[in-house]
């Protein structure tokens, strides 16, 4: 099907501990951004993509892809959320409907397959809620006390990990995410205001190397892959 893109970009990923956001780090020759970027400019179902930017970005003026007219920048917010919600609305300017599918994707998950992308895309066409790349649990899980010792063993058979892109309709997604925001539960992904809502998104198994870079190992890692 058609769908949307907001690429939300606006964190400060401390977690990295470098000296600009992680997805201005280089990666083979070009910055993170840039290759997730790139990930979904050239799909022939692309309807128009907004890139969520934090207030005082300085990095992003420099990007060749800063001129690119496919790309729109909307201004993110302090939550994740308010990031997405901004993207949203510049979808809305742009002439996106309330039922047109929205894929929400990590700036800093670079490593996106094309076949998982057409595969999230044929699962969903005709669902009624939407869902999202998702990855089964293959460590044993230990629930902690906070003493730092085990509680108990988690049954993983049940566990994913959210991955993205996470694809919803753009209506049910901004009033999940509105919801969710005056509500104050914490939303770490899209699908979590989704079911805040009411709604079970559907798990769509995906790659494990569509990781997203959040520590320095990371980087290095794809850096190497990258590489060979
Ligand atoms: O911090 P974390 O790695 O979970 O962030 C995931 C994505 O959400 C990143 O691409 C980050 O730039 C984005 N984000 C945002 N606005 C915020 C916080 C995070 O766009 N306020």
């Amino acid at each position: 099907p058609p769908f949307w893109v907001v690429i939300p970009a606006a964190g400060v990923g401390s977690r990295m501990r470098a000296d600009r956001p992680k997805q201005y780090l280089e990666l083979g020759g070009q910055t993170i951004l840039e290759h997730t970027l790139d990930r979904f400019l050239d799909h022939p179902q692309l309807q128009g993509l907004v890139v969520s930017l934090a207030e005082q970005d300085p990095y992003w003026p420099e990007l060749q892809c800063a001129a690119d007219p496919r790309i729109c920048r909307a201004t993110g917010g302090s939550e994740r959320a308010d990031s997405v919600l901004a993207g949203l609305q510049v979808l809305s300017g742009l002439g996106a409907n309330e039922e047109d599918w929205v894929l929400v994707h990590d700036a800093a998950r670079p490593n996106l397959a094309l076949d998982d992308l057409n595969r999230l895309l044929a699962t969903l066409a005709d669902d009624p809620v939407g869902g999202l790349l998702a990855v089964p649990a293959r460590d044993t899980l230990k629930r902690a006390g906070a003493d730092g010792r085990v509680q108990e063993t988690v049954d993983r058979s049940v566990i994913w990990q959210a991955f993205t892109p996470q694809m919803f309709r753009l209506g049910s997604l901004r009033a999940a995410l509105m919801d969710a925001l005056t509500s104050g539960v914490a939303v770490t992904d899209e699908a979590s205001a989704l079911e805040w809502a009411g709604h079970h998104p559907r798990l769509i198994e995906g790659r494990a190397d569509n990781l997203k870079i959040t520590r320095p190992e990371d980087l290095t890692w794809l850096q190497q892959r990258w590489q060979s």
